[in-house]
C-alpha cells in the first residue's frame, strides 16, 4: 500500500473514556479490537491492541521516551529528573546498553535460579507466621514485605534495616509514572534518602567485597569501566524500584484469580511445584500488572492500513494483547492448563527494554504460589477481590485472605 492510500490516526476510533478511568478495560478493549486494529486517545497516544503489533512497537522503528514526560510536568531538575535521567529504562541505543549490560549480567538466570531455596524460606517464614489468625491483608503484610525482604537480601541489606527500606520504596516507586505534584516533596525526599544508602552500600563493598550482588555488580561495571558513579548508583536504585511495585500487584493478582476458580486451585496444592509456572504465566496474561509500553515513532510506521507518523506517541496495550483470540483461546477465562501460552511473556515486555528482572520475578511469584498452596491449602479470599487500578503500572487496591493450613 503507498502512503497516500493508508489511513491516517485521525480515522482511528476514539478510545472511550472509561478505558482510562474505568477498573475493567477488558470489555471495552474487546470492543474496540472488534471495530480497529488500533484506537486513539484524547490524549495524543496511539493504542496498538493486537498481539502481532508488539515486535513492531518495541522494534527499532520506534524509541523509548526519555526525559519527555517529566518535563512535561515541569520536572527539569531534582533527584526525580535525574533518576529519569540517568536510569536505563528510560534510556536509549549505546547509553541503553551501557547501562544494562552489567545488571543484565549480574542478574542473570542462573544466580536467580541459585536464590530459589533462599526465596522459598522467606515465602514460608512470612506464610508460616499468619495461618490461622484470621484476616490478614496480604497486600501489606505480605506481598509489598517479600520482594522488599528478598532485594534487601541480594543488596546485603540487613533485616533491621527493612521498614526504613520499605518506605523508601513505597516513596519513590511513583517516580517512575507520571508525579502527583502533592507528593512531589515527599518523594524527593526519600529518592534522596535511598541514593545515600546505595552510595554507602556501594562504598563499603568497594572496601570490603563480599560474595553478593552488589560486589559481583561493582566488579562487572569497574570492569567495563564506562560508568559514571551516578549511573552505578542510578541502576540499583532502579532495580530495586522497578522490581517492587510490578511483583507486589502480580502476586496478588495471580493469588485471588487462583482463589477465585477453586478447581484450579486446588490442581495447584496437590501440585504446587509442577504447576506453580503454569499459574504465573496464566496469571500475568489475565492480569497483568503493566498496562501497556509507550514509544515514539523514529520514522512513518504503517500499522494495518493506517499511517503512524515519525514523532507521533504509540503504545503497545499489553492488556488487549494478552487477551487477543488470534492467540489465545476463550482468552477472557482464566486457566492454568492452557496450551497456548507464548514462549516470550509479553508481561515482561519485549525487545531492548525486555525486563531484566524477570527471572528474579519468575522465582519470587512462583515460590510465594507454591508456599500458600503447600502450607496453607485451605487459605480463602475474604471480601471483595482485589482491583487494579488504571495507570502505565496498575496500582492493586486492598486484599484480604484467611490462611487455612
Ligand atoms: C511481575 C513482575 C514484573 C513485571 C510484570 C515487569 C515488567 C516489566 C516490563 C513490561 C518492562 C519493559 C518496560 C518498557 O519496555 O518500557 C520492564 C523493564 C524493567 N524491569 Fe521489570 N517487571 C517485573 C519485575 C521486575 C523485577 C523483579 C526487577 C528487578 C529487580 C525488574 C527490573 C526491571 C528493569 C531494570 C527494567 C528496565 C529494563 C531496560 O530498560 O532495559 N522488573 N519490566
Amino acid at each position: 500500500m503507498t502512503k497516500t492510500q493508508l489511513k491516517t490516526l485521525d480515522d482511528a476510533p476514539l478510545a472511550p473514556k472509561e478505558l482510562i478511568f474505568g477498573d475493567s478495560p477488558y470489555d471495552v478493549l474487546r470492543r474496540m479490537r472488534e471495530k480497529a486494529p488500533i484506537a486513539r486517545t484524547d490524549v495524543g497516544v496511539t493504542l496498538a491492541l493486537r498481539n502481532r503489533h508488539f515486535e513492531l512497537v518495541t522494534s527499532d522503528a520506534t524509541r523509548q521516551i526519555e526525559t519527555e514526560t517529566k518535563l512535561m510536568q515541569g520536572i527539569t531538575d531534582g533527584p526525580i529528573y535525574d533518576f529519569t535521567r540517568l536510569a536505563m529504562l528510560f534510556t536509549n541505543g549505546e547509553t541503553h546498553i551501557r547501562r544494562r549490560l552489567p545488571v543484565a549480567r549480574t542478574f542473570a538466570f542462573k544466580l536467580m535460579q541459585a536464590m530459589r531455596p533462599r526465596i522459598r524460606d522467606i515465602a514460608e517464614d512470612l506464610i508460616g507466621s499468619k495461618i490461622g489468625v484470621g484476616p490478614v491483608d496480604f497486600v501489606s503484610d505480605i506481598a509489598s514485605q517479600f520482594p522488599a525482604r528478598i532485594i534487601a537480601e541480594i543488596l546485603g541489606i540487613p533485616d533491621s534495616d527493612v521498614p526504613t527500606f520499605l518506605n523508601w520504596i513505597q516513596d519513590t516507586a511513583s517516580a517512575l509514572g507520571m508525579i502527583d505534584p502533592a507528593q512531589r516533596d515527599q518523594i524527593e525526599a526519600s529518592l534522596n534518602a535511598f541514593y545515600d544508602y546505595v552510595a554507602d552500600l556501594l562504598d563499603q563493598r568497594r572496601k570490603n567485597p563480599q560474595e553478593d550482588f552488589v560486589t559481583e555488580y561493582v566488579r562487572k561495571t569497574a570492569e567495563a569501566g564506562n560508568l559514571g558513579e551516578d549511573e552505578i548508583r542510578t541502576q540499583l536504585l532502579g532495580l530495586i524500584l522497578a522490581g517492587s511495585d510490578t511483583t507486589r500487584g502480580s502476586i496478588c493478582m495471580i493469588l485471588s484469580e487462583l482463589l477465585q476458580h477453586p478447581q484450579q486451585w486446588t490442581d495447584l496444592t496437590a501440585d504446587p511445584d509442577g504447576l506453580k509456572r503454569a499459574a504465573v504465566e496464566e496469571g500475568m496474561r489475565y492480569q497483568p500488572l503493566v498496562s501497556g509500553i509507550p514509544r515514539i515513532a523514529m520514522r512513518d510506521i504503517e500499522i494495518d492500513g493506517y499511517l503512524v507518523p515519525k514523532g507521533a506517541v504509540i503504545a503497545i496495550s499489553i492488556i488487549s494483547a494478552l487477551r487477543d483470540p488470534e492467540i489465545f483461546s476463550e482468552p477472557d477465562r482464566f486457566n492454568i492448563h492452557r496450551a497456548d501460552q507464548q514462549r516470550w511473556h509479553f508481561g515482561f515486555g519485549a525487545g531492548a527494554h525486555r525486563c531484566v528482572g524477570e527471572a528474579l520475578a519468575r522465582a519470587e511469584m512462583e515460590e510465594m504460589l507454591a508456599t500458600i498452596a503447600r502450607m496453607a491449602p485451605n487459605t480463602k479470599l475474604i471480601g471483595d477481590p482485589p482491583i487494579l487500578m488504571p495507570a502505565a503500572i496498575r496500582q492493586v487496591g486492598p486484599m484480604t485472605v484467611a490462611f487455612e493450613a
